[in-house]
């Protein structure tokens, strides 16, 4: 099977990874890559919809997968489909789910899903008589996509009203705040919950915990995520249940109902307030760190599940995990999440002892190479992914391979998985 992956992070470089152990597939392609996707595959430098699908026809692409929202909200799965191409993610309509915070809270209301309560408005005067019915703090959301910026919580009514009004005007997103969600804060602790979606049948993933905020003990400002660790035991069977019963399965009836069957990757954002689910968000993609510690855990071919549910067949499947655990460290540059920084080299230990070799690896993301070096070009650069028998095994060959690669400027949080070793 010849597979082009969409992307160019660690969260395409871990699936090409998963799917490079397959011996099914016989080549990869990334479009577009980063500087290591390339020890992975070929790297196709194209952002045009229409071309990619004619080299997907070229080159005798049997199976696509989109990795990041952007081109799935700009609807690269339509265009493929029209080629007649099979691709793994969602519509352009079904990925409003997450192009659209309104039309993906709307939807819950539609369809009876818990959420947060709230107004969806292009009104000022709307938005402060909503936030006056509220107490603080109160959240505030720009509609369209802002690169996880767009969600402010103001801690008093006076705040909320000034984000209104800038997101509003323009001021703070453009036109993704032309149109605002308000809504009541809920005070509870987070969970993501994937599911592979074909359209009709999907298959849930083990919980994954991610790490927002740049430094230890959860401070500093939020970020794409500094790591992840997988499965969780925040989650039991009971809420597993609810969020299946409550959630999953009245999330894809609806959108089948509503003509947007969902196919692909949902991805659900959870508070978990007095042990009852409720939908912060919907995303329509892997997670990124998730997505780089369920890669490792799945044992069933990655290709077989991704073609699967890119064919309405994942009915036919029988899903397996291995029994283990898997922890990722994001290294990322100096001046993330405010800047940029100075490329610098990566240098990774050449000795190392068989147990990291056997049991870690590292997903590359913000690097490019040159004259065979790779470097560090900003942002997350790299993860440490480290597999074990028991969360703290995995965490601590994570922190060991860490301790093995260098470059300037590198930093990592400390303390992943603290949540889960808290209870150890
Ligand atoms: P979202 O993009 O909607 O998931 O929001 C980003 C982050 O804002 C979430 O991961 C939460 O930490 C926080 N958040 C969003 N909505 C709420 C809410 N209603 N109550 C509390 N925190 C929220
Ligand atoms: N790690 C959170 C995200 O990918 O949205």
């Amino acid at each position: 099977m010849n597979i082009l992956i969409i992307g160019g992070g660690g969260r395409e470089y871990s699936i090409g990874l998963a799917l490079k152990k397959d011996n099914r597939v016989k080549k990869l392609y990334f479009s577009p890559g980063n500087g290591a996707t390339d020890m992975l595959g070929e790297n196709i430098p194209q952002n045009d919809f229409e071309k990619l699908a004619d080299f997907a026809k070229s080159n005798k692409i049997d199976l696509t997968i989109v990795g990041p929202e952007t081109p799935l909200v700009e609807g690269i799965v339509d265009v493929f489909k029209k080629h007649k191409l099979t691709i793994f993610g969602s519509s352009k309509k079904a990925s409003q789910l997450e192009g659209s915070k309104r039309f993906m809270k709307n939807f819950l209301a539609r369809q009876g899903i818990p959420t947060a309560r709230y107004i969806e408005t292009t009104e000022y005067e709307k938005a402060c008589q909503f936030i006056d019915t509220l107490s603080e703090p109160i959240v505030v959301k720009a509609d369209g996509l802002c690169a996880g910026k767009g969600v402010i919580i103001a801690k008093s009514k006076e705040e909320a009203k000034k984000v209104a009004l800038d997101m509003l005007s323009g001021e703070s997103f453009g036109s993704a705040g032309s149109v605002i969600v308000v809504e009541e804060f809920l005070n509870g602790y987070e969970l993501s919950v994937f599911a592979i979606c074909d359209g009709e049948d999907y298959k849930i993933l083990p919980a994954v915990q991610d790490h927002k905020r740049l430094l230890d003990n959860d401070e500093g400002p939020n970020t794409g995520g500094m790591g992840t660790y997988a499965p969780t035991p925040l989650i039991d069977d009971i809420l597993y249940q609810k969020i299946e019963e409550r959630v999953v399965k009245p999330t894809l009836a609806g959108m089948k109902k509503e003509g947007n069957p969902f196919e692909g990757v949902l991805f659900i954002g959870l508070m978990i307030v007095k042990n009852e689910p409720i939908v912060l968000e919907y995303n329509v993609r892997f997670g990124d760190p998730e997505c780089e510690v369920l890669m490792p855990l799945l044992k069933t071919p990655a290709s077989e599940l991704f073609y699967k549910a890119a064919t309405r067949d994942l009915k036919s499947l029988k899903i397996e995990f291995y029994n283990k655990y898997a922890v990722a460290v994001v290294m990322a540059s100096e001046n993330y999440p405010y800047g940029n920084s100075k490329p610098s080299e990566i240098i990774i230990d050449k000795q190392m002892s068989k147990e990291l070799e056997e049991n870690t690896h590292v997903s590359f993301a913000g690097v490019s190479k040159e004259d065979d070096k790779l470097f560090a070009t900003g942002g997350r650069v790299l993860l440490c992914i480290g597999v074990g028998d028991s969360i703290r095994q995995a965490r601590d060959r994570a922190y060991e391979l860490c301790g093995q690669i260098h470059f300037a400027g590198k930093k990592f949080r400390t303390d992943i998985a603290y949540q889960a070793l808290k209870h150890d």
